[in-house]
């Protein structure tokens, strides 16, 4: 099989992606039936972060060790990234040695470049642009809690940021309506909003992006890097909180969904984030279960 990449939700066709998710709700059954399923023995993921993370991390980690294989942990902090190797050699370098790349940065095109200069598999732990791991783990979420995701609407209330333009993606490619409500100036990228042309629509009110909704979706107010523009953000997105009386505005049977960390009383409230309709931990826990869909896809 030729090597592939998951650098985006793009980067599957509808039809894989869509056998992933099954993919992702099977291997939790086997998973949680104490099944042992070691399809990638001795076969190492090499996961680079250059920024924080607890679920990505945990998830990769344990994913390959319940599928057989091992993770190598590498931070900038202690590898020749950090000391200014450049992302081609180190590219080359790590892919002679292990058998696929989980890479959490900063930049999008940091990604790609190592991805073009790599000779086996890169995947997206998270870029400034997207992060379409969450989206695997959210839609598997979705479909568990309520069956198929198409035709149905979901709202997205924040930032316009990587986890709303890879909900942008997901849209496209499993055919839901998206409804984004950000602040004036944190809007999603213009580009992805063209091609996603009628599935997705943009306003700054989030009581009428909520109207009809079947998942609400929000993220942090500032993301990874953008510590510095914490205060300025709470001004910004002060009326875009989810909260009991934003998620009236929604379906009944509506669900709550947050890739976490989440801060409670700025862009969730503790009534909604802990209360009935939420379904963030289980959406934590399915990054495990539709990632080893995904090494299996990727690697196997
Ligand atoms: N949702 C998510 O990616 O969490 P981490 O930052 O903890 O990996
Ligand atoms: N938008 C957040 C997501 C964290 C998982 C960030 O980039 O920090």
């Amino acid at each position: 099989m030729t090597k592939r990449h998951f650098l985006s939700l793009m980067d599957l066709s509808r039809d894989e992606l869509k056998t992933l998710l099954s993919r992702g709700i099977e291997l939790k059954k086997m998973q949680h039936a104490g099944e042992i399923f070691e399809p990638l023995k001795n076969k190492v993921l090499a996961m680079i972060f250059d920024k924080s993370s607890t679920r990505t991390r945990v998830s990769f980690e344990t994913g390959m060790a319940q599928f057989g294989g091992h993770a190598v942990f590498l931070s900038p902090r202690d590898t020749q990234l950090g000391r200014g190797e450049p992302i081609e050699d180190t590219a080359r370098v790590i892919s002679s040695m292990v058998d696929a790349i989980m890479v959490r940065t900063f930049s999008h095109e940091s990604l790609e470049t190592l991805a073009e200069y790599s000779s086996v598999p890169v995947i997206n732990g998270l870029t400034d642009f997207v992060h379409p791991c969450q989206l695997l783990a959210d839609m598997q979420c979705y479909i568990e809690h309520r069956g198929s995701i198409e035709g149905r609407t979901v709202t997205y209330i924040g930032d316009g940021n990587n986890m709303c333009h890879s909900y942008i993606n997901a849209a496209r490619q499993l055919d839901f309506k998206l409804n984004v409500a950000c602040p004036k100036g944190y809007e999603p990228d213009a580009e992805l909003i063209k091609l996603a042309g009628d599935c997705v629509s943009i306003t700054d009110d989030p009581v009428a992006a909520s109207e009809n909704s079947d998942l609400l979706v929000t993220d942090v107010w500032a993301s990874m890097g953008q510590e510095e523009e914490q205060k300025i953000r709470e001004k910004a997105f002060a009326n875009f909180q989810i909260n009991e009386k934003l998620m009236k505005h929604a379906n009944s049977d509506a669900l709550f969904m947050h890739c976490l960390p989440a801060h409670r009383g700025e862009e969730v409230s503790a009534g909604v984030i802990d209360g009935p309709q939420s379904v963030v931990w289980d959406e934590a826990e399915n990054r495990l279960h539709a990632q080893k869909a995904l090494l299996e896809f990727l690697m196997a």
